[in-house]
C-alpha cells in the first residue's frame, strides 16, 4: 500500500540565466525545517517571454515566484499591487499570486539589513552609512535601512547625478526617520566636516562582476567599519580585500541571499525559516570550491 503523495504547493525563481540560482536549494532546506509543503523549482523565461511564463506558471496552479535578472523591473510592472518597499525600490523580487491579483514585494532591503544586524550584529541605528553605487541594487537598499534609523546615509556613484537623483527621492522618508541623507560624486565620500570613518559601507556597485573597485577614499575605512559587499563568490571580492587591508572588517553578500529568500518565504508562507542553518551549509559549499 502506498501513502498519498504530499500535495505540494509550487514556487519557483524565474530569471535568465537561472541555472546557478541557488534559491531552490535555499527553499527546500526552509520547507524542510518549517515543515511547509512547499515545492520550488527554476523556471528560465525568454528575454522577450518574462510576462507569458509568469501567466503561464500561475495557471498551472504556481503560488508564487523569486524574480531574478533581468526580470525585475517587468515583475514590478506586471504586479497590480505592491508593497511600500518594492514601490520604493521600483523593482520587484517576489511575487505572490493572491485571488484578487499579483502583489509584487522586494525583500532585498530586508535581507541586507537582516544580515548585517542579526548575522553580522552590526546596529545600524544611528550609524553613519556609506552607500556605493546608485543604480537598482542601492535603490533597493535604501528605505529598508531608513528603517532603522541610522544617523546618515551618504550616497556616492560614479556618475554624480544618479546618486542626486536617489537622495531626493529618499529625502521625505530620511526627514520622517530623522535621517540625513545626502550623496554625489566620488568626492563626496569623505566628508571633511565628520572626519571619521564610516560605520557601515555598502557596495551596491556592479563592480565586483568585473572585479573593479568602485573610487572612495580611503578614510572613509576604519578598524570599526564594517564593510559589506553585496556581492559573494568562492573568494573575497576585490572590494573585501580592499577593506580588509585598510583594517575594517569585510563581509560578502551571501548573508543577504538567504536572508531575502526566507522574507520571501514568509511573504508567501506567513513563516519564518532560520536563515543562519542555511547560510553556514551555503558557506560550507562556497569553501568546498576553492
Ligand atoms: P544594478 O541593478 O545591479 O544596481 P545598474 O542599475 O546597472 O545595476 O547599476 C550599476 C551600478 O554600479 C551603478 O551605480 C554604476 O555606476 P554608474 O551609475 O556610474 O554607471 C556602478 N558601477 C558599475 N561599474 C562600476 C565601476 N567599475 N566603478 C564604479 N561604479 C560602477
Amino acid at each position: 500500500m502506498s501513502a498519498e503523495p504530499i500535495q505540494r504547493d509550487r514556487y519557483a525563481v524565474v530569471g535568465n540565466p537561472v541555472a546557478h540560482s541557488k534559491s531552490p536549494y535555499i527553499h527546500a532546506q526552509f520547507a524542510a525545517a518549517t515543515g511547509e509543503p512547499v515545492e520550488y523549482d527554476r523556471l528560465l523565461a525568454p528575454l522577450d517571454g518574462f510576462v507569458e511564463h509568469v501567466q503561464a506558471f500561475r495557471a498551472a496552479g504556481g503560488r508564487g515566484l523569486n524574480v531574478t535578472v533581468p526580470f525585475k523591473l517587468e515583475a514590478h510592472a506586471l504586479a497590480s499591487r505592491l508593497s511600500p518597499r518594492a514601490a520604493a525600490a521600483g523593482a520587484v523580487n517576489t511575487l505572490r499570486f493572491d485571488e484578487d491579483g499579483i502583489f509584487g514585494d522586494n525583500t532585498d532591503g530586508f535581507g541586507l539589513v537582516r544580515d548585517i544586524e542579526v548575522n553580522l550584529g552590526v546596529s545600524l541605528k544611528g550609524a553613519r552609512v556609506l552607500l556605493l553605487g546608485a543604480g537598482g541594487a542601492a535603490r533597493g537598499v535604501v528605505l529598508p535601512m531608513l528603517e532603522r534609523q541610522p544617523a546618515a546615509i551618504t550616497i556616492v556613484n560614479r556618475t554624480a547625478q544618479k546618486a542626486h537623483a536617489l537622495v531626493e527621492q529618499f529625502e521625505g522618508a530620511a526627514r520622517e526617520f530623522a535621517c540625513l541623507i545626502s550623496g554625489g560624486g566620488p568626492d563626496s565620500v569623505y566628508d571633511p566636516a565628520a572626519p571619521k570613518p564610516y560605520d557601515v559601507i555598502v557596495n551596491a556597485t556592479a563592480g565586483s562582476l568585473d572585479a573593479a573597485l568602485p573610487e572612495c577614499d580611503t578614510r572613509a575605512f576604519g578598524s570599526a567599519t564594517l564593510a559589506y559587499d553585496m556581492m559573494y563568490g568562492a573568494e573575497p571580492t576585490v572590494f573585501m580585500r580592499h577593506a580588509e587591508s585598510l583594517g575594517a572588517r569585510a563581509s560578502d553578500g551571501l548573508g543577504m541571499l538567504v536572508e531575502q529568500a526566507a522574507e520571501s518565504f514568509f511573504v508567501w508562507r506567513g513563516v519564518r525559516p532560520d536563515g543562519a542553518p542555511v547560510l553556514a551549509a551555503l558557506r560550507r559549499q562556497l569553501a568546498a570550491q576553492v
